[in-house]
C-alpha cells in the first residue's frame, strides 16, 4: 500500500495527488503457477494462484489486462516440460492497458502466448512480439474468437484439411472430438468444400449439435456398441480423409475404415495426454496402412505462421456469410482457469472452452 513519507495527521493536496498516482499505478496482477506435476487428470489443487504488482513499464513495453483466456488440450501435454512453481502455459486475448510502444497504444487488443494470467507486462521488441488482432477483425465478432475460430483451432481446422488432408469435393473426411473447438470447424470446412463430413462426439447433445451444422453423419462414441460398427453405418463407403484429434485405440480401428490411398492428419492424441507414457497406447496397424498405401502426416499449426493471416481472412469471411457457425463453452472468471481447463479435457465443452475474465 502506498505512502506518504513525513505527513502524519495533515495531509496536504500534493501528498493526496502522489498517494493518488501510485494507487492508479499499481496494478495487481494474478497468475496460475503449477504447484506440482500432474498425475492423470489434473486436479484442481494442482494449481497455485499467486499474486503480486506489475512492475513498472521500461522503454518498448507494454501491459497488457487479459479478456479472455484459452483452456486447450496441448497445455495437457506440454505442462510435462514445466518445472513446478511455474506459470501454467496457455493463451489470452488481451488489450493493451499501459504502454511504452508507439506501435502498441492503449487499446490495441493482442493475442499472447504467456500463459495463465490476468495481465503481462510484454517487451514488444524482442523476436516474438505480441500478435495484433487483425485490422479488419469484425466488429461484431466477440473478440474471444481469436482464441477459437479465428484463432489456432480454425487455423488447425483450415490448414490441416485443406493443406494436409488436401480433402477433395466428393471424398469423406472422418473427424473425431467432432463437437469441439477444432473438430466443428473440420467438418464446415468440408463441407464447404463438398466433402461428406463425419463425425464422432461424446454426448448426444454434442451429436446433435453436429447434425445442426451440417454433418452428414455423426454418433456418439461413448454410446455406440462398437465404434467398427458406428463406423460402417456413418461411413460405408469408407473414409478417404481422417482427421485424428483422439489417437490410441480409436485411431487403431479407424485405420482399417481408410480407403486406398486415404490420408491421415496427426492431429493431437487426446485420449492418451493424460497417460503417464502417452506414446504407448495403441496399436500400430501395419498391415492397414500399407495395404490400403495409406499417407500419415503428422502436424502442428505454427507450420503454417507465414499463412495465418490468410487463413483468419478466410475464417473471418466464412463466418460473417454464416458458412461457419461457431459455439463457445464460456466460464467466468480468472479463479476457474483450473477447472475449465479439467473440464475441457473431460469434454464438458461444446465449441471451443473460454474463461472470460
Ligand atoms: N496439431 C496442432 O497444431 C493442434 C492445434 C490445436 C489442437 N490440436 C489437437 O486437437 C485436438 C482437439 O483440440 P481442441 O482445442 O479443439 O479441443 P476440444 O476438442 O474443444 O476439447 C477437447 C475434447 O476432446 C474430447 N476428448 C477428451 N477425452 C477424450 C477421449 N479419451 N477420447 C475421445 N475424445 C476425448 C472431448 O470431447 P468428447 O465429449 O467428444 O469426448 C473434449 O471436449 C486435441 O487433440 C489437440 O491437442 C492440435
Amino acid at each position: 500500500m502506498a505512502s506518504c513519507r513525513g505527513q502524519r495527521s495533515t495531509v496536504g493536496p500534493e501528498c493526496v495527488s502522489r498517494l493518488f498516482k501510485s494507487v492508479v499505478n499499481m496494478v495487481k496482477s494474478k497468475r496460475f503457477v503449477v504447484a506440482r506435476h500432474f498425475d492423470g487428470l489434473p486436479k484442481e489443487s494442482d494449481f497455485q494462484l499467486v499474486e503480486e504488482e506489475t512492475p513498472d513499464l521500461k522503454d518498448g513495453e507494454i501491459l497488457v489486462a487479459s479478456i479472455f483466456s484459452s483452456v486447450d488440450p496441448y497445455m495437457r501435454t506440454l505442462s510435462r516440460r514445466l518445472s513446478e512453481g511455474v506459470t501454467m502455459v496457455g493463451e489470452c486475448c488481451a488489450r493493451v492497458a499501459e504502454s511504452k510502444s508507439s506501435d502498441f497504444p492503449v487499446g490495441t487488443v493482442i493475442v499472447h502466448q504467456y500463459g495463465w494470467r490476468t495481465h503481462a507486462v510484454l517487451d514488444t521488441e524482442n523476436q516474438d512480439p505480441p500478435r495484433k488482432a487483425p485490422a479488419d477483425y469484425p466488429k461484431d465478432l466477440p473478440l474471444s474468437l481469436l482464441l477459437g475460430a479465428v484463432g489456432i483451432p480454425g487455423l488447425t481446422a483450415y490448414f490441416g484439411l485443406l493443406k494436409c488432408l488436401e480433402a477433395k469435393e466428393g471424398e469423406t473426411v472422418f473427424v473425431n472430438a467432432a463437437a469441439g473447438a477444432t473438430g466443428s470447424i473440420v467438418g464446415q470446412i468440408a463441407r464447404i468444400k463438398g466433402c461428406k463430413a463425419v463425425g464422432s462426439a461424446g454426448s448426444d447433445a454434442k451429436v446433435a449439435w453436429l447434425k445442426e451444422l451440417g454433418f452428414d453423419a455423426a454418433f456418439n462414441y461413448k454410446t455406440v456398441s462398437s465404434l467398427d460398427a458406428a463406423l460402417k453405418e456413418a461411413a460405408p463407403n469408407g473414409i478417404d480423409c481422417y482427421f485424428d484429434n483422439v489417437g490410441g485405440d480409436f485411431t487403431t480401428t479407424v485405420l482399417n475404415h481408410m480407403n486406398l490411398y486415404g490420408r491421415v492428419a496427426i492431429v493431437g492424441g487426446i485420449s492418451t495426454y493424460n497417460d503417464k507414457d502417452p506414446s504407448s497406447k495403441g496399436a500400430f496397424p501395419y498391415k492397414a496402412i500399407q495395404g490400403k498405401q495409406l499417407t500419415l502426416i503428422g502436424f502442428v499449426v505454427s507450420r503454417w505462421l507465414d499463412q495465418w493471416p490468410q487463413g483468419k481472412a478466410q475464417m473471418m469471411q466464412w463466418i460473417k456469410e454464416g458458412k461457419i457457425k461457431y459455439r463457445e463453452h464460456v466460464t467466468e472468471g480468472f479463479e476457474n482457469m483450473p477447472k475449465a481447463f479439467i473440464g475441457m479435457l473431460v469434454g464438458e465443452n461444446i465449441g471451443k472452452a473460454i474463461v472470460k475474465l
